[in-house]
């Protein structure tokens, strides 16, 4: 019940609105946000990689409503790229489709995420589209498809293992060669299309991150469950998967020990580092998976 309530919670306007002009918000999502500021994204990038970890930054943003919002946001992604390039990080990049203006013209979100894929590719990095509620499944899916033809091997996308569709969407990527992000999925979707009963969502994960990582496509196993991850290390060692053939995939400021522990241990880790103004519906999400969260971060505010 609390998961629908703070997925509801992150698409409120008003709530958001609020919320991101307001200090006290701004301080509480800095435990899952890396800054307001490109400059402190890079930072926080530039850091993980020192200890090993590659990194995949996101400015956060989604659902604009004019053309001027999608063109803005993409400026900041021309910025990034170029930072990357300059810094030498180890780093590539996410965003949503709904940023570059999906919701109101889905040609002109388009054109903008082909001019920003353009530019990873001229600077050799790569470009992942994250997956939006069910509505978009197939328009995300067909627009990877069409961009990975115009631009191979420079962006993939991600699937939700708590959808029914999934396994047959991951035949058809696999086929193309894109590269997938599998995750459990952070949206409310209805149960004649998803997985209600969380340990289904979580047995088709572990299904489709085996077929995964036998596929031949590298992919990447974004999740912070340590069962899951154990079963995985299993199953590599079993089948004789290299490390090469994925990475792990974890948020920032979730599970950091985890992240370091897997480093050490010679697996491929990149953390998804989300900053920027816009950081409401990122964070409700994040709370919706973890309702604990709201009494840990309400316990380390009154203490500081
Ligand atoms: P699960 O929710 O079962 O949690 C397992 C354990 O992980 C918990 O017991 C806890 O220890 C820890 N944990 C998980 N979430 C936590 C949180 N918020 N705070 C603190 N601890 C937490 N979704 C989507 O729909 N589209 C997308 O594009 C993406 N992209 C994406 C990228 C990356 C790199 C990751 C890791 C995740 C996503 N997600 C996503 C989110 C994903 O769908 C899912 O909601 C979260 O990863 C939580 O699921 P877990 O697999 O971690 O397991």
């Amino acid at each position: 019940m609390l998961r629908s309530f703070f997925i509801a919670l992150s698409t409120n306007r008003t709530l958001r609105s609020f919320s991101e002009r307001s200090s006290v918000g701004r301080a509480m999502s800095s435990r899952f946000v890396a800054g307001m500021q490109v400059e402190e994204a890079l930072d926080v990038a530039a850091k993980l990689n020192k200890e090993g970890i590659a990194v995949s930054l996101d400015s956060l943003g989604e659902s604009v409503s004019t053309r001027e919002e999608a063109e803005h946001s993409a400026s900041i992604y021309y910025d990034l790229l170029e930072a990357i390039e300059t810094r030498k990080l180890n780093a590539n990049v996410s965003l949503k489709l709904t940023q570059m203006g999906m919701d109101f013209d889905p040609a002109l979100a388009e054109e903008i995420t082909a001019g920003i894929v353009a530019r990873a590719a001229m600077a050799q990095s790569f470009v992942r589209i994250d997956m939006e509620g069910s509505g978009l499944t197939d328009a995300t899916l067909s627009m990877t498809q069409r961009l990975f033809l115009r631009f191979p091997g420079r962006v993939g996308t991600v699937l939700q293992a708590y959808l029914f569709r999934t396994e047959s969407d991951a035949e058809k990527l696999i086929a193309e060669g894109i590269r997938i992000r599998l995750c459990k999925g952070a949206y409310k979707e209805p149960p004649e299309i998803a997985f209600p009963a969380k340990a289904d969502v979580d047995a088709n994960y572990v299904k489709l991150m085996k077929r995964l990582v036998t596929s031949r496509v590298f992919c990447g196993i974004a999740t912070h469950d340590e069962a899951i991850v154990d079963q995985l290390r299993e199953f590599v060692v079993a089948n004789g998967v290299p490390k090469s053939a994925f990475e792990f995939q974890m948020l920032y400021g979730i599970r950091r020990d985890l992240q370091r522990k897997l480093v050490k241990e010679g697996y491929g880790v990149r953390v998804y580092v989300p900053f920027g103004t816009e950081w409401f519906p990122y964070f409700m999400r994040r709370l919706a998976e973890r309702p604990a969260n709201v009494l840990f971060l309400a316990k380390n505010f009154f203490k500081s």
